[in-house]
């Protein structure tokens, strides 16, 4: 400070300032907005310090910037077989592709997000992080693969490209902190959710039917949470206790044990541990190799070698941590070792099937209920199984709601609408028409539902059959796979209406897709292809273009799983 009348006296000589302002640029390739979360927090961050920080989504960056700007920090989950997400696709295809430029200026550092449940853990990351460095591009700090719980290792990969950052611009840089700042106290969120009321829990599958699908309305009261048409509801759900028992008493542990559950030494009961706070249903490559630190099983030593690969997919599949804990062992790991051995429990994510605008306060979400059998025994979803076997009228639940920027309504209200959206697919799509029917939209709109069978599985029939007689929606198109000897599904429907679908996309409507990712997507997405060739007059790589297009527009949106 300057004393009063005085001088300003330096205590040491000045450093050199540097003249220019660090240029960097964040860009982020998100399905489910968790990479756009990210990137923004980093930015927020860089900005911070000074650093004069660009974020964009891939989508929305043109690839021939690439050439002026000297950092770049990518943000990027992967999705299915190892693909990108739809909106860093292009970008993705234009750095695989002949015009990509030489990089050699270029100073870069990837983090990739991905679920180590899956075998191609992080693969787009890691072909970003490649064609860079083949393009002559040099790391910033290396990439980090982060598994579903993404804090920590995102806030060190953070940590560390301002390390490198810091060295470039001669030390100005403000030292690096390792928390990323996801919460402030008063606002509610992954890592502070509320715990929300359930005011209504119905099944709204008939008797008979071979499906269980759960209406939840869920109290949003008292904290000032508000989302948008389009968004998600987080659920950290609880572990069936009957299983937590079980592991327990097989692996001879103590249930009353406490056990560190996270880096800030919080402490719990092992039970209640394994119950709200690990993974148990999911078996991974990861968690095997961990395990294996434990046990003396010889066969699993042998599933674990990498020339066995397809024996492990195999085994994991359908089976949980009883099962490995059954056929390799015994495990001789301590309470907390077992914690250390397993994942974070992930929160849930459900597509928000209400207008928050047509129900104040009130969120409402459409779970369908996993059930299966599997290697000789009942299997179930946690969550689903919560929500159809454990949860009542005043019951509350850990909830957040997840922004998901890649799924919205148009800003015009005037632009029409396809929605295609069978089974729970369907949940967007009621808050979709909801909000408009309580604003008055003046759009067209066109609903394509499916499921086995019209008189048990129509969700929200009645709701719709008005809407269609208020012209809230212009066009109801179902399918009902299981009530004729032939299936028909959705993409059927679409074809069958392929000169309007057609004239509807002239008419610049929005294209939106929900639901099942593996089989359903990629059929419609093969009808629209087949659509756009027949009445458009394309060619296959003419149609192909035009979808990326659309995808660039944002007249193409997906919310699959
Ligand atoms: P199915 O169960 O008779 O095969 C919602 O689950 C609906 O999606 C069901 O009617 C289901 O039919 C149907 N479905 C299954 N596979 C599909 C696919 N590849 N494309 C579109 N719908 C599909």
């Amino acid at each position: 400070s300057v004393p009063s009348g005085g001088v300003a006296v330096l205590e040491r000589p000045a450093i050199e300032v540097p003249t220019a302002v660090k240029e960097i640029t964040v860009l982020y390739g998100s399905q489910t907005g968790n990479g756009q979360g990210i990137a923004e927090q980093a930015a927020a961050k860089l900005k911070e310090q000074s650093f004069d920080v660009t974020i964009q989504s891939m989508n929305d960056f043109k690839p021939n910037n690439l050439k002026k700007i000297e950092n770049l920090l990518l943000v990027v989950s992967t999705h299915g077989e190892g693909d990108p997400p739809d909106t860093a696709l292009p970008f993705f295809e234009f750095l695989h592709g002949k015009r990509a430029p030489k990089l050699d200026h270029l100073h870069y550092s990837v983090l990739a997000l991905g679920d180590s449940s899956y075998e191609f853990f992080c693969k787009t990351g890691a072909d970003f992080d490649q064609k860079l460095s083949d393009l002559g591009a040099v790391q910033l700090a290396p990439r980090v693969d982060c598994d579903l719980d993404y804090d920590e290792p995102a806030a060190q990969w953070l940590a560390a490209v301002e390390v490198s950052l810091e060295i470039q611009t001669g030390g100005q840089a403000a030292a690096a902190s390792v928390e990323v700042e996801t919460t402030s106290s008063t606002q509610y969120s992954r890592t502070n959710p509320f715990n929300a009321e359930v005011l209504e829990n119905i099944n709204l599958n008939g008797r008979g039917s071979n499906k269980e699908t759960r209406h939840v309305e869920i109290s949003l009261e008292g904290s000032g949470l508000t989302y948008e048409p389009g968004d998600s509801v987080g659920i950290f759900p609880t572990n069936n206790s009957d299983l937590i028992d079980e592991i327990i008493k097989v692996g001879d542990w103590n249930a009353e044990e406490t056990v560190e559950i996270n880096s800030q030494g919080e402490r719990r009961a092992l039970r209640i541990a394994l119950l709200n706070h690990l993974e148990v249903t999911v078996l991974t490559r990861p968690l095997l190799e961990k395990l294996s630190n434990y046990s003396k099983s010889e066969e699993l030593k042998r599933l674990l070698n990498k020339e066995n690969t397809d024996e492990l997919r195999a085994y994991v599949d359908g089976r949980d941590l009883l099962d490995a804990l059954t056929d390799f062992g015994p495990v001789e790991a301590s309470e907390q070792q077992l914690v250390g051995i397993l994942r974070k429990l992930p929160a849930r994510l459900y597509s928000i099937a209400s207008s928050l605008e047509a129900n104040p306060e009130e969120v409402h979400l459409t779970i369908g209920v996993v059930r299966y059998e599997a290697h000789g025994r009942d299997r179930q979803g946690v969550c689903s199984i919560q929500c159809a076997e454990n949860l009542e009228p005043g019951d509350t639940l850990p909830i957040y709601i997840h922004k998901n920027y890649n799924f919205r309504l148009p800003a015009n209200s005037g632009t029409p609408i396809i929605m295609i959206g069978p089974g729970t697919g369907i949940a967007p799509f009621r808050s979709f028409i909801e909000e408009r029917s309580e604003t008055g939209a003046e759009g067209k709109s066109w609903l394509f539902f499916g499921d086995q069978h019209y008189v048990t599985d129509f969700y929200y029939q009645t709701e719709w059959q008005n809407y269609v007689k208020d012209g809230a929606l212009t066009r109801l198109d179902v399918a009902f796979s299981r009530d004729t000897d032939e299936k028909v599904y959705v993409q059927h429907r679409m074809k069958q209406a392929s000169q309007e679908l057609y004239q509807w996309i002239e008419e610049g409507a929005v294209i939106y897709v929900c639901g099942d990712e593996q089989n359903m997507a990629k059929d419609v997405h093969a009808t629209l292809l087949e659509i756009l060739q027949q009445e458009g007059g394309k060619s296959l790589e003419e149609a192909e273009a035009f979808i990326t297009q659309l995808v660039q527009e944002k007249r193409y949106q997906r919310d699959v799983y």
